[in-house]
């Protein structure tokens, strides 16, 4: 089968096409052709850093080739002996293999059914595999940890990426009033999304125009603003609640957490098959939509590496097989 391995720790091009077996798969495994797969920031970070890589995929440092990808959508073409939840035909998508090495970068991969749901059949393989890490990571934020409440009032940062624009969707969808933080040129598409207000980053501080959000999810890293998290601070009101995609809080940062009676979360994405089957439903509706702004075919994930790394994708970026 065709696959894209990584030949070793760099820049996107070392993402090449290779020729592997079909894997095998155990007893409670199923053999999904994968239709589509979708990348991430995590993806791109950990292949240019053997320390994140080796602690995102559980690296051995002996596999003969390793293949990144965790977020799938494709059709069930074999299952092990004790599978009973899932059929060959099944059109399935979810987030396999998380934490573990993944291998979805793949035309097949042997996958946990309890990792995946069926994908709805109005929508395409494509935006079924983008519903994935991201969604589940938007979801655990808001609902999971965050709890947000119809009428409150959230500021979303990172409101256009992969996480962000099924943040607003999943906010929107729960009552509550949303503030989209982005660049301009993004304006239009947060507005068309449900966010009942756009801040452009470039040009404003979020943090002076709210400061009575009741929940702040923020997936912003800057290097050239490392403590870019204390303007979330600002933004929230008294007993509020923070919820960080990508900030480890220390000591000191609790200490000022405390000073507003804030609840800070570092968000942690992980596999939950409720969480996903609830994201099914929603896509099913339309209540949540993925917006695919690239696709590649599988022989140029590198470009969809180079893409995602920038920071500055719209929605989901996918590559299809
Ligand atoms: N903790 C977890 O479990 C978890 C799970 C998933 C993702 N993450 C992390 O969360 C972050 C977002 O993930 P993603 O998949 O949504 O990434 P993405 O698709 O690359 O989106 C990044 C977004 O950040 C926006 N952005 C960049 N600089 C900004 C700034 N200064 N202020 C406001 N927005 C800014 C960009 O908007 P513009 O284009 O408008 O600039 C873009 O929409 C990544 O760092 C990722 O690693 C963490």
């Amino acid at each position: 089968m065709k696959a894209i391995a990584l030949t070793a720790v760099g820049p996107p091009e070392n993402l090449v096409l290779v020729d592997l077996p079909v894997p095998r798969i155990t007893a409670d495994q199923v053999l999904v052709q994968v239709k589509a797969v979708s990348v991430n920031p995590a993806e791109a970070f950990g292949r240019r850093n053997q320390e994140a890589l080796n602690f995102l995929y559980k690296l051995r440092g002996d596999e003969p080739h390793v293949v990144l990808g965790w977020d799938i959508s494709g059709v069930v073409v074999e299952v092990g002996a004790a599978v009973t939840t899932l059929r060959p035909g099944d059109e399935v998508f979810g987030m396999v293999n998380y934490l573990q090495h993944a291998q979805g970068y793949a035309e097949y991969v042997a996958a946990s059914p309890i990792d995946l749901a069926l994908k709805p059949a109005t929508i395409s393989h494509a935006e079924a595999a983008g519903a994935t890490l991201a969604a589940l990571t938007a979801w655990q934020s808001l609902v999971t940890d965050g709890q947000l409440q119809a009428g409150e009032k959230i500021v979303i940062l990172g409101a256009s990426g992969g996480v962000g624009h099924y943040a607003v969707q999943i906010a929107k969808h729960l009552g509550a009033y949303v503030v989209a933080v982005g660049s301009p040129d993004n304006k239009d598409f947060l507005l068309q999304l449900g966010a009942d207000e756009f801040i452009d980053y470039t040009s404003q501080r979020f943090e002076e125009l709210v400061t009575d959000a009741d929940l702040v999810h923020d997936a912003v890293w800057s290097d050239a603003e490392p403590r870019h998290i204390e303007r979330s601070v600002r933004a929230l009101k008294p007993g509020g609640r923070l919820m960080s995609l990508v900030t480890y809080f220390d000591d000191e940062f609790h200490a000022l957490l405390k000073t507003k009676h804030l609840t800070g979360y570092k968000v942690s994405v992980q596999p939950n098959a409720a969480d996903l089957a609830r994201i099914a439903e929603l896509l099913a509706t339309g209540a949540l939509k993925t917006h695919v702004s690239h696709t590649f075919p599988l022989a140029e994930m590198h470009r969809a590496h180079a893409l995602i790394q920038t920071k500055n994708a719209v929605g989901k970026v996918i590559v299809t097989l």
